[in-house]
């Protein structure tokens, strides 16, 4: 999702047409204007030209709108025009409309397209804003000469929508993630017993939608092949939904040869009912129950035989300590065993992990070597992740 912040400048007659090539490039468009920008362009023209719900306060109850959902969810923060209001508020972290909280918020590269007469561009105070912004890693576009508003010309032309669209897509396209094609599995299997029960377990999915929202941030194409969760699907990710094994198999085994990165996140039943009745079963007349299992595939052992050449594979291990090894133990010889070139291993005892919003992993290498640890929030123990990845993804 791109947002695209608008100020109240009359430049902002042309943000329509930058909306429109950003929509047509399949982008999906989040506009925020400021209150005096609906002075300029009205609520509906926005709304119209995007299909989402326009709102210029924080206050504003509109489900989604809130700053903290837009600012996560940016690739990209556009805003266009920056008026030399906007400016101000932006370079003193001011956080008074929903813009500029968005921009407070958010990780996303920043792009601003300034628009003013010139005397307000080259006022110091103004240059300062901008010298401000752009130390923070904000792009500034050059405001072109040209005319104004009224009969004089000189520099603060906001620059035309192509250009700052084009801007736009290098600051998607930006860096070596770009277009790289990820593929990620996450949730956990169900296994059917009967109609209405499963055999399951309590993985959340959380560490593989937090990896797959880095991947798509850092500008990869992302697909996600989701078992059973039911958290929300990050922004600009391809999902596809499956319950059992076999149909995480499947849908693994279709997409892994686009794939350059692959990440088995996904917590895989390793056995499932041999026959699961097709009718519930019930309790009357039973001392107990005994369920007859047999084998699923294991289908990181299939993508690791059928990887491609220069084709990355990342597992997982949720591993406990016993009698015979430590967990890190066991999950060095794990990630030694099934071939994967980098095993997360994570410590279960006591359920520790799952559901939770933090982690704490240990990555190995193939010849079962650490590599890293990471530990914090999913998010963040994703980017250590994808950065281990990417050492291993680019030197090849
Ligand atoms: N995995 C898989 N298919 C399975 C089981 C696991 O692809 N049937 C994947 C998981 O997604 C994970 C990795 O294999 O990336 C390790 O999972 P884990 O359950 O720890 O491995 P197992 O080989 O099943 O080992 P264990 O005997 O410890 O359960």
């Amino acid at each position: 999702m791109i947002v695209v912040g608008v100020a109240g400048g009359i430049a902002a007659y042309k943000t329509p047409a930058l909306i429109r090539l950003l929509t047509e490039a399949g982008h999906r468009v989040r506009v925020v204007p400021t209150e005096a920008a609906l002075r300029f362009v009205g609520r509906a023209t926005f709304e119209a030209l995007t299909g989402e719900p326009v709102c210029t306060s924080v206050f504003d109850q509109a489900a989604g709108v809130d700053h903290v959902a837009l600012a996560g969810g940016a690739r990209v923060v556009v805003v266009a025009p920056a008026t030399a209001d906007l400016l101000a508020r932006a370079a003193a972290g001011r956080a008074d409309d929903l813009l500029t909280a968005t921009l407070l918020a958010t990780r996303a590269p920043v792009l601003m397209a300034p628009a003013m007469h010139s005397a307000m561009l080259e006022h110091p105070a103004t240059r300062a804003n901008l010298a401000t912004l752009a130390a923070r890693g904000v792009t500034v576009l050059d405001s072109p000469a040209g005319r104004l508003t009224g009969a004089d010309s000189g520099p603060g032309r906001m620059a035309e929508p192509a250009d700052i669209a084009a801007a736009v897509g290098r600051l998607l396209g930006a860096g070596p993630w770009a277009g790289l094609n990820v593929l990620v599995s996450a949730g956990g299997t169900r296994e059917p017993l009967d109609p209405v029960r499963f055999l399951g377990n309590r993985s959340s999915g959380k560490q593989g939608l937090a990896l797959s929202d880095a991947a798509a941030r850092r500008a990869a194409r992302v697909t996600l092949v989701a078992a059973n969760v039911d958290q929300p699907i990050p922004a600009g990710v391809e999902v596809v939904r499956v319950g059992t094994a076999l149909e995480l198999e499947a849908a693994m085994a279709a997409r892994a040869p686009q794939a350059d990165l692959v990440v088995m996140a996904a917590a895989v039943a390793d056995f499932r009912p041999a026959e699961p009745a097709g009718a519930k079963i019930k309790r009357a007349g039973r001392d107990g129950l005994s369920l007859s299992l047999v084998p699923n595939p294991d289908i990181l052992a299939g993508l690791v035989a059928a990887r491609r050449p220069g084709q990355v594979i990342v597992a997982f291990a949720a591993e406990t300590g016993d009698a015979a090894a430590s967990a890190l133990e066991h999950a060095a010889a794990k990630a030694r065993r099934k071939g994967a070139d980098l095993t997360v291993a994570n410590v279960v005892a006591g359920g520790a992990v799952f559901g939770e919003d933090v982690n704490d992993v240990v990555l190995f290498g193939a010849d079962g070597a650490e590599v890293a640890r990471a530990s914090g929030s999913k998010r963040a123990v994703a980017e250590v992740i994808l950065d281990a990845a990417a050492a291993l993804v680019f030197e090849r």
